[in-house]
C-alpha cells in the first residue's frame, strides 16, 4: 500500500502529538480521502447517510472495506442507498439504522442497533 498519510513529531512541548499530513485538500473527494485505506474490520457510521454528501462518504467507506451504517431519518430511502452503494461497491455489509438526531430516544438506541433490540418507551 502507497504511504500516503505521514506523522512527525510535533515538538518538545507537546511531544506525545503528531501532526497528521495528507495531500488531501478542499477540492478532495471521499474517494480521493480513502485512495489506498483498508478499512476492513472497521465500522463507520454515516449519519445523513441518505443523501448528498452523506451518500458519497457512505459509498468511498464501504468501497474501502468498512461495514458501514447510514444512520438515517428515512429508513426506506436508507435502504435503497444502502442497495445502490452495496451494487456498486460490492461490499454487502451496508446497513440502515434510525436515527433523528433531535429525539433523544432515538439517539440512546442507535448503540443498541449494534448488540441488540431497543425498547425505550418514550416519557
Ligand atoms: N463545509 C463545507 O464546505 C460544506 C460544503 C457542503 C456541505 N456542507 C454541510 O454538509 C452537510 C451535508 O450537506 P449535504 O449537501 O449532503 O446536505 P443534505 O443533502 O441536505 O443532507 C443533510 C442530511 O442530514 C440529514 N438530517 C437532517 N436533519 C437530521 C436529523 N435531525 N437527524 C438525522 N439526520 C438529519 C438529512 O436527512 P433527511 O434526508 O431525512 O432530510 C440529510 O440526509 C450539511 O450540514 C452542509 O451544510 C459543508
Amino acid at each position: 500500500m502507497k504511504e500516503r498519510h505521514s506523522s512527525k513529531p510535533l515538538g518538545s512541548t507537546e511531544e506525545a502529538l503528531h501532526r497528521i499530513e495528507t495531500p488531501c485538500g478542499f477540492s478532495s473527494t471521499a474517494d480521493e480521502v480513502a485512495e489506498g485505506i483498508d478499512l476492513s474490520g472497521k465500522r463507520a457510521m454515516v449519519t445523513g447517510g441518505s443523501s448528498g454528501l452523506g451518500i458519497e462518504t457512505a459509498r468511498s467507506l464501504a468501497a474501502a472495506g468498512a461495514e458501514v451504517t447510514l444512520a438515517v431519518r428515512n429508513t426506506d430511502a436508507g435502504a435503497r442507498v444502502a442497495a445502490d452503494i452495496t451494487a456498486s461497491t460490492g461490499n454487502d455489509r451496508v446497513r440502515v439504522a434510525r436515527l433523528d438526531l433531535v429525539d433523544r430516544t432515538s439517539i440512546w438506541c442507535v448503540p443498541y442497533f449494534f448488540v441488540g433490540s431497543c425498547h425505550f418507551r418514550r416519557l
